[in-house]
């Protein structure tokens, strides 16, 4: 059994990926928000790569039913109705609507991603939920493939920790496991810090978060297990 991680989604090429498991994880913040808003009720969330491309898809769909969400820098796009903040996809906001979503790197990871099967999306929100499909998967496929969204495609510490933290809870019971080397430093990663709180609180991301007023959002992201949703992405939408 194998488990491949891939710190950013650049080196992906079209078809690479096909009838692969997949995991997904852009930590800070958009697919801890893609969670919580489908745990909140929402009825898909289709992520855009550009928010260009946001408003073209949510144009083809029904008005009363879509929200447009999204980030640029951390902040919301101007004339979108909702930001890529996990506390903003409450049940009020989100239940029974189709949100399209632009962020600057998680959802163009996703699409990226978007020809495995099955993709799924994860993040410590739904990570015991999340540890366990991906562990199915595993054994069911014989290898596991997790990507990094990574930040302005470079590594990131939050997302790294998480795949390193899904890898620990994945291989246990099982004896011949085989990682790439990416892989191997996420594990190593993982011993690092005893928390989420403790990784994230250390990435240039939540830095970011939090000059931008937005620690909280970095708190809600680093608590594990608010939601035992494992969201999968396919037929471009997240359901
Ligand atoms: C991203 O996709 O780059 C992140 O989710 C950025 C953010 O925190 O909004």
């Amino acid at each position: 059994m194998k488990i491949d991680v891939s710190f950013t989604p650049l080196g992906l090429v079209a078809g690479d990926l096909a009838g692969r498991a997949v995991v997904v994880i852009d930590a800070l913040r958009a697919t801890t928000t893609i969670v919580t808003a489908l745990a909140n009720g929402a009825k898909a969330v289709i992520p855009a790569v550009t928010s260009e491309e946001a408003v073209r898809l949510a144009s083809n769909l029904e008005k009363d039913d879509v929200l447009l969400a999204g980030e640029r820098k951390s902040l919301k796009i101007a004339g979108f109705a909702l930001g890529n903040s996990p506390r903003e996809m409450v049940p009020a906001a989100v239940r029974g609507k189709t949100i399209v979503l632009a962020t600057t790197n998680g959802t163009p990871a996703l699409v990226a991603a978007q020809d495995g099967d099955p993709v799924l999306v994860g993040a410590p929100v739904n990570f015991r939920a999340l540890a366990a499909r991906a562990r199915a998967l595993l054994v069911e496929r014989g290898a596991l493939i997790i990507i990094c969204a990574g930040r302005e495609r470079q590594f990131a510490l939050e997302d790294a920790y998480t795949a390193g933290r899904l890898i620990r809870a994945v291989k246990q019971g099982i004896r011949k496991l085989d990682l790439n080397d990416a892989a191997r430093v996420a594990v190593a990663l993982s011993g690092e810090f005893p928390s989420w709180a403790k990784a994230l609180e250390q990435s240039e991301a939540a830095r970011q978060l939090v000059d931008a007023d937005l620690a909280d959002d970095v708190r809600f992201a680093a608590t594990p297990d608010r939601f035992a949703v494992v969201p999968t992405y396919s037929d471009r939408r997240i359901v």
